[in-house]
């Protein structure tokens, strides 16, 4: 197994592991270091069922039942797809993860990770954006890490703020997904010991104690020091990637700029988190 780093801060690629087989258990710690180390692994040249898929991602920890089944594959259903080809009910095309967000922050344990397996890539285009959220905090001014430090964000399934709108939940998810959810600001990974900005544009609908009119410009704020270029790595996808990344201390954004005529579709499938704290 080869691992070399994308960027300076964030991401490593993985080559000659083939996922679809038994993974020795060195592998297996290996991978985990390096996950663990790089906050995003982009495993090369997999070719793998939704099955396989399933086993092997579980090195890196259970998995966790996602929230809207309307994407779950019928046959396995702990993993959903991602597709450029399904439409609002109003006929609108919808394009899963457009603008910068972290998955299902709206549970009281949010996922850890997340894992998507490219099965079908437009020709150019529909890169995935990542933003380092530790070096994001780390990187604020001290007042500011100051004033949200011990701050909690009301995090809900649809923001009312958020001009990213996502699919209705069927009603049989709705019962099991909390309305409202509250989790620290800032949180402090429990591998590193490092301390992460927790904010999600498309779920944060505000902050406890705060009136909108203090919250929402100290949102903008921290998402637009968050995401400036020097703190991202963006993954151009090759045919056969295997990318896992950590929500725990990333945003992440999907990008619909290319043809869509073009289909692009990717299994996902998500690992259990704690609670934030
Ligand atoms: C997601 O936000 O889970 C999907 C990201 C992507 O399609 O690139």
């Amino acid at each position: 197994m080869d691992i070399t780093p994308l960027t300076a801060h964030l991401a490593a690629e993985v080559h000659g592991i083939d996922l679809s087989r038994p993974v020795p258990d060195a592998i297996r710690v290996g991978l985990a270091e390096a996950f663990a180390r790089y906050g995003v692994l982009a495993i090369r040249g997999q070719t793998l069922q939704a099955s396989q898929m399933l086993e092997a991602v579980q090195i890196f920890g259970p998995v966790f039942r996602q929230h809207n089944t309307r994407f779950a594959l019928p046959d396995c259903p702990e993993i959903h797809y991602i597709s450029n080809q399904d439409s609002f009910p109003d006929g609108r095309r919808y394009i899963p993860g457009e603008g910068w967000h972290t998955d299902h922050s709206n549970d009281t344990r949010p996922p850890k990770a997340t894992v998507l397996h490219a099965i079908t890539l437009p020709d150019h285009g529909g890169d995935t954006q990542f933003a380092n959220m530790t070096l994001a905090y780390e990187t604020l001014p001290a007042a500011t890490r100051e004033r949200i430090d011990g701050l909690f964000g009301i995090h809900v399934y649809q923001s009312s703020h958020s001009t990213r709108k996502l699919m209705n939940l069927p009603d049989t998810a709705r019962e099991r997904v909390p309305n409202a959810v509250l989790h620290p600001m800032v949180r402090t990974h429990p591998d590193t010991g490092r301390k992460a900005i927790y904010i999600n544009p498309i779920r944060i609908e505000g902050i406890l104690g705060l009136d909108h009119r203090e919250a929402l410009p100290l949102l903008d704020t921290l998402l637009e020091h968050s995401t400036q270029e020097a703190l991202q790595y963006r993954h151009r996808w090759l045919p056969g990637d295997l990318v896992i990344w950590d929500n725990r201390r990333l945003l992440h954004k999907a990008n619909g700029d290319y043809d869509m005529a073009q289909t692009r579709y990717l299994y996902r499938v998500m690992l259990q988190g704690d609670v934030p704290a």
